[in-house]
């Protein structure tokens, strides 16, 4: 039985709870063990790490700790230093913050936040402000609150969020563009320009923000806008970024080097791009949303969260979806091996490892980043295979990590290419580790919380009902 694993779990959540002037605002990322001494920032509260937390939270019904955070984030935005001769962008959210006890001048609380200014790398945190703001959707749809959203902070955050991302760059695709480690991956990996995690979190982003504005005549453009770019975005999704044997087959016989509209190729792939290993690698039933997409570059890598945040959002179609979880079933090993579940397949070695990672030791060949297995991926695979309808998966997932996580004292990855190592470098008592686990195992026993996410097919369902 996994009665004393969820107990456990729940200890290490309830330890992690942060407090700003006696409120509970967060949960931190790790707690060190006692002859354990756990990296300057695992400290802080970070975005990202909270929100299974929060959503263990919202399910016990514990709904102040999360109104507290999301109103404690927006009123740090201001702390973000501007650079000389840069134009910061107020919206932008951050990566961490941390509460130091008694050390405002007034001997209250002091709060400090990290927007990537003390982060490794100093990269900068692009999933925040997506996460805070999907978090928030999620927030009213289960607790039916929706005073908080309309609050005027919080609309002016929504704004600021949506004009930003919605601004005019550089760029010719609906997808956005960002820097190197802007999200979950925050180190240096190649993935730059149009990861699909952000490309997913942008979308749900953008369904979550049209539907908590308040409508108004200076907000409708904008809510037009966000409309007419979450449908271009899913659809240029499913067009551009799904691969299966039949996508596969035509880019192997791409025609390059097509001017003009009537291109076929648009984004001129070569077809010797395509690595060997994808040729017997992808089963002929099976499918998923390539890694990143960009003129003449194709990333081929399979990266878990994006794919399974697409289907949660209602990206891929019912269709596409059941690929993605036929793809899992037959390359169990290779993607959820002896701990759920790999983040990234395959490893990059050799010289492709020194020129993605700028030779990093921590990102090596099946190692965090680079092919490591995150427990924190279990609660997106759950709710992906519940989505679904393959609760038998999801099960055999929760039975894999029942056996060994809550004894591996909830470390925050494992190495290997079955993940079958705990990670050389990874912290015990990781908090989205546990906190993944208790929701993994809450979203199998009640697939009514699925309806805490918001996504297109469910729209659909709800205006088909009126
Ligand atoms: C690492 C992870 C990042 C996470 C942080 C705290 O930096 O790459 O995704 O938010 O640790 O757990």
């Amino acid at each position: 039985m996994h009665t004393d694993a969820i107990a456990s779990a729940y200890d290490l959540l309830e330890r992690s709870v942060m407090h700003y002037n006696g409120d509970p605002v967060g949960t931190v990322a790790a707690m060190a063990a006692p002859d354990e001494v756990a990296a300057e920032n695992y400290h802080d509260c970070f975005i990202r790490d909270f929100i299974p937390s929060a959503l263990v939270f919202l399910a016990d019904g514990r709904t102040d700790i999360v109104r507290n955070f999301l109103r404690t984030v927006v009123t740090l935005r201001g702390q973000h230093e501007r650079v000389y001769g840069h134009q910061m962008e107020p919206a932008v959210m951050p990566a961490s913050f941390r509460v130091h006890h008694g050390r405002a001048d007034d001997g209250s609380d002091l709060i400090r936040a990290d927007f990537g200014d003390h982060a490794i790398g100093r990269v900068a945190p692009v999933d925040a402000m997506m996460w805070w703001v999907i978090l928030l959707g999620i927030y009213c749809r289960h607790t039916g609150d929706r005073d908080l959203a309309a609050e005027a902070e919080i609309q002016q955050a929504l704004h600021g969020v949506l004009e930003l991302t919605l601004r005019e760059g550089f760029e010719v695709f609906p997808t956005l563009l960002v820097p190197d480690g802007s999200y979950m991956i925050d180190r240096r990996m190649g993935v730059h320009g149009h990861p699909l995690e952000i490309q997913a979190l942008f979308y749900g982003q953008l369904i979550s923000a049209i539907d908590l504005l308040s409508d108004s005549a200076d907000v409708h453009p904008l809510l037009d806008l966000a409309h007419q770019r979450a449908n271009m975005l899913r659809n240029y999704l499913q067009l551009f970024y799904w691969l299966d044997q039949d996508r596969l087959n035509e880019i192997h016989r791409y025609r390059t080097e097509e001017l003009g509209s009537g291109s076929v190729n648009m984004l001129n792939i070569y077809p010797e791009s395509i690595p060997e290993w994808i040729i017997d690698w992808l089963p002929a039933r099976g499918g998923f949303l390539v890694g990143n997409l960009g003129p003449g570059r194709m990333d081929f890598r399979f990266f878990a969260l994006g794919n399974l945040l697409a289907v949660l959002f209602g990206i891929t179609s019912p269709r596409e979806s059941q690929c993605l979880m036929r793809l899992y079933q037959d390359r169990w090993d290779d993607l959820i091996g002896r701990m759920p579940a790999k983040l990234v397949f395959p490893a990059v070695s050799g010289k492709e490892w020194m020129f993605m990672t700028g030779s990093d030791p921590k990102n090596v060949a099946w190692s965090y980043h680079n092919g490591g297995n995150w427990p924190m991926l279990l609660w997106p695979f759950v709710a992906a295979a519940m989505k679904t309808g393959r609760g038998d998966l999801a099960q055999l997932a929760l039975d894999i990590a029942d056996q060994c996580l809550p004894s591996d004292q909830w470390p925050e990855y494992y190495d290997g290419r079955k993940g079958n190592l705990i990670g050389r470098r990874a912290h015990l008592n990781q908090v989205w580790s546990a906190a993944g686990y208790i929701l993994g195992h809450r979203l199998a026993e009640d697939e009514r919380l699925l309806d805490m996410f918001h996504s297109v097919d469910q729209q659909e369902k709800e205006s088909a009902g009126h």
